[in-house]
């Protein structure tokens, strides 16, 4: 048996108000005034003065807004970073991610592809980037996909939707600041949590399961449970243990796996463009069979939140394309042996995928 080496986010600040202190973490990391800093942001914070006006900018720094109507493709990345290339003469001293999962995922990939040669889609995969990345801080204005402490970037590619699996990947700083979720609408709160709820669920009730992954899985799946379940936390402690509960679940997976909700929600993310928090939520919602625990209390969350999740989304679809979503879904092995165990493919069939995707 050989362990997994695993690497964390070196340094990491927790706090309401502690987005304050960004310009005094980074200053030390500049290389000089041509290498700037490059802040990717979330568009949805576009002429919000109260966060913006607080990234402050010298020499060449850029802020960068990014549009998260669409998950990260491999070939936005790539233009992203050329982008850099041409504008400046030298490499940027850092790379900021502020946003959701997808706004970070943006900044850990620039940060890797500045330094790797070629094409993002030929580091899709498992421990494929060779050289370490830029300087890469990731600060998370909504809680719960886990990005700001996996060692994934998840990006679709040409052929699929797969993260760039690196020791690199990783953020050197995280700023956990949860008063930045302050303003979250409220569906996207839940889908984003539930995301959490899901990596706890899939963690928990792997066949991957150690005393590492399940001291953060339970930790992350109690404060889920106390924020989407209970009505003894205020606002403020709502977002801050979210927000934990997001750092735990995604400690939890980083040492274990996901399962059967993420490898289907992938086919469908893959296919329709569904993102990634919704796309769980839609395939969670139909797992009884699997998770049958985890399932009646997402099932409550969502009635105590008055969720109401998109139904039929693959009435209309083609058999090539349920074909299409079968295949990116089974080709995520590791998923479904963490779900079902080694012999997962005489459980796991082409048949029991497809009626699983036509009732969503
Ligand atoms: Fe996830």
């Amino acid at each position: 048996m050989i362990y997994k080496n695993y690497p964390m986010v070196s340094r990491v600040v927790f706090g309401r108000g502690s987005f304050n202190q960004l310009d005094e973490i980074l200053s030390p990391k500049r290389n000089g005034r041509n290498a700037p800093f490059i802040f990717y942001v979330d568009d949805v914070f576009k002429g919000n003065h109260w966060l913006t006006s607080r990234i402050i900018l010298s020499y060449k720094d850029k802020i960068i807004y990014v549009p998260t109507k669409e998950e990260p493709k491999t070939s936005q990345i790539d233009q992203l970073v050329e982008d850099i290339i041409l504008e400046y003469s030298e490499l940027p001293s850092g790379i900021i991610g502020i946003g959701g999962g997808i706004v970070m995922d943006i900044a850990k990939a620039v940060s890797l592809m500045l330094t790797n040669k070629g094409e993002s889609k030929d580091y899709q995969g498992w421990d494929l980037i060779k050289h370490p990345a830029l300087y890469h801080v990731g600060i998370p204005t909504i809680s719960g996909t886990g990005a700001e402490v996996s060692r994934t970037t998840i990006l679709t590619g040409p052929e699929r939707k797969l993260g760039i699996n690196s020791d690199h990947t990783p953020f050197d700083q995280v700023i956990l600041d949860p008063e930045l979720t302050k303003d979250v609408p409220k569906d996207q709160w839940f889908y984003t949590g539930m995301d959490c709820f899901v990596h706890c669920i899939e963690s928990l009730k792997g066949t991957y399961l150690n005393a590492f992954s399940q001291s953060y899985g339970e930790k992350a799946y109690e404060l889920c449970k106390k924020v989407f379940l209970e009505d003894t936390l205020s606002e403020k402690e709502a977002q801050d243990k979210l927000m934990m509960a997001s750092w735990h679940g995604g400690m939890s997976i980083a040492y274990s796996q996901v399962g059967v909700a993420h490898a289907m929600s992938y086919g469908l993310s893959y296919l329709l463009g569904i993102k990634h928090g919704i796309g769980n939520c839609i395939v969670f919602d139909h797992l009884e069979d699997y998770y049958p625990e985890g399932v009646a209390q997402f099932k409550q969350m969502k009635v105590k939140h008055n969720i109401k999740l998109p139904q039929g989304i693959c009435r209309d679809l083609e058999d090539y394309q349920f074909d299409k979503m079968i295949d990116v879904a089974l080709s995520l092995e590791p998923l479904w042996e963490n779900a079902l165990g080694k012999n997962w493919k005489t459980l796991a069939t082409r048949q029991k995928l497809l009626a699983l995707y036509k009732k969503m």
